[in-house]
């Protein structure tokens, strides 16, 4: 089993950014922080979602949604446990015993991805890829190498062979267990896979950017899924100089953006902040600059008179029970 590996985090983008196509995939994160002490960190993940994690004392994996054994039996389950238990220790003996032949220093970061890709039209890819601080030494989608990092890759695979049936076990959990697992996960998680949640947004100024600047930041959290649209507008005009930051997660599972614009402190009336996102029914969310303001001066214009009045009113039964005692 030795560099069943997972792989870079670079790497993810290229899976998570086709929307047209699902994957599933584990990943593994091993720390050799000299020679006798390697961390190893485990998890598997659906397209951008979290739902194994890996606890490395008890060698079991922690499962994070209700659905995560897919239609696996627990002694599927237990089977594959084993086998990613086996599969860490001899990884990390092997590359401990080989660190002078690969000529690695301690402190270094390994990390292993492999996993299976299902297309629109139903076919089905799987893939390993393995890096070391960061870059790919090894790189197999659906069995064909490529020429990157074929060097060092080579002298794995010598060390893989020492292992009867590893070749073979790892071909059978990408090209089989795999896409087997990925179907029945599809359809044991629909109902939360399938899931839409609503976005709810807000508006605010950040940092001023410069003398009579204003940045206005656009706050859209709490929606799900992923894909999301959010753009400054001037009518239907959008705002080229939009700053969209990074899809940021929710503790709850959903997710959070804000996106930012820079004006000119006359300029912000008028301007809209304006979200598309499937849970909408097309109905885009608009959030128009200073309205929340002027609702905020609204209030204001209500509560400030009431509780004037309720103060003078306090303020007379006071005097009037004062004048009462006094006689
Ligand atoms: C290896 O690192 C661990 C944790 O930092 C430390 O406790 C241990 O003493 C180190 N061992 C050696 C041989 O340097
Ligand atoms: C689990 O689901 C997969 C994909 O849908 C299917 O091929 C397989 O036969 C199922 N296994 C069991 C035990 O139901």
């Amino acid at each position: 089993l030795l560099l069943f590996p997972f792989s870079s985090l670079s790497f993810l983008p290229f899976f998570t950014a086709s929307l047209s196509s699902t994957s599933f995939h584990v990943m593994q994160i091993s720390s050799f922080v000299n020679s006798t002490w390697t961390q190893n960190r485990g998890s598997g993940w659906l397209n951008d979602m979290q739902i194994h994690g890996w606890d490395s004392d008890t060698g079991t994996a922690i499962f994070l949604k209700p659905w995560a054994k897919g239609n696996f039996s627990s002694e599927t389950i237990l089977m594959l446990e084993e086998i990613f238990r086996v599969y860490f220790f001899v990884f990390t003996s092997e590359v401990q015993d080989h660190v002078n032949e690969f000529e690695l220093e301690y402190p270094f970061e390994i990390q292993g991805l492999a996993g299976c890709e299902l297309y629109a039209g139903g076919a089905i890819m799987s893939f390993l890829r393995g890096s070391l601080e960061g870059l790919d030494f090894l790189s197999l989608k659906t069995g064909w190498p490529s020429p990157e990092g074929e060097l060092r890759a080579q002298k794995f695979c010598t060390v893989i062979t020492k292992y009867k049936g590893i070749c073979e076990t790892v071909e059978k959990l990408l090209l089989e267990t795999c896409p087997q697992y990925l179907l029945s996960l599809l359809e044991a998680g629909k109902a939360d896979l399938q899931k839409q949640v609503k976005p709810e947004a807000w508006l605010s100024s950040g940092p001023s950017p410069g003398p009579d600047r204003v940045l206005l930041v656009c706050h859209v959290s709490g929606f799900y899924p992923k894909p999301v649209w959010v753009m400054w507008m001037q009518g239907e005009q959008e705002q080229e100089d939009t700053q969209q930051g990074d899809i940021l997660p929710n503790a709850d599972g959903t997710w959070y953006i804000r996106t930012t614009l820079d004006v000119a402190t006359g300029e912000a009336a008028g301007l809209s902040c304006r979200v598309k996102h499937s849970s909408l029914g097309g109905q885009d969310l608009v959030l128009y600059w200073g309205h929340s303001l002027s609702i905020g001066l609204i209030i204001l214009a209500i509560t400030v008179p009431c509780v004037l009045i309720l103060l003078g009113l306090a303020l007379w039964f006071w005097r009037r029970r004062s004048y009462q005692d006094i006689q």
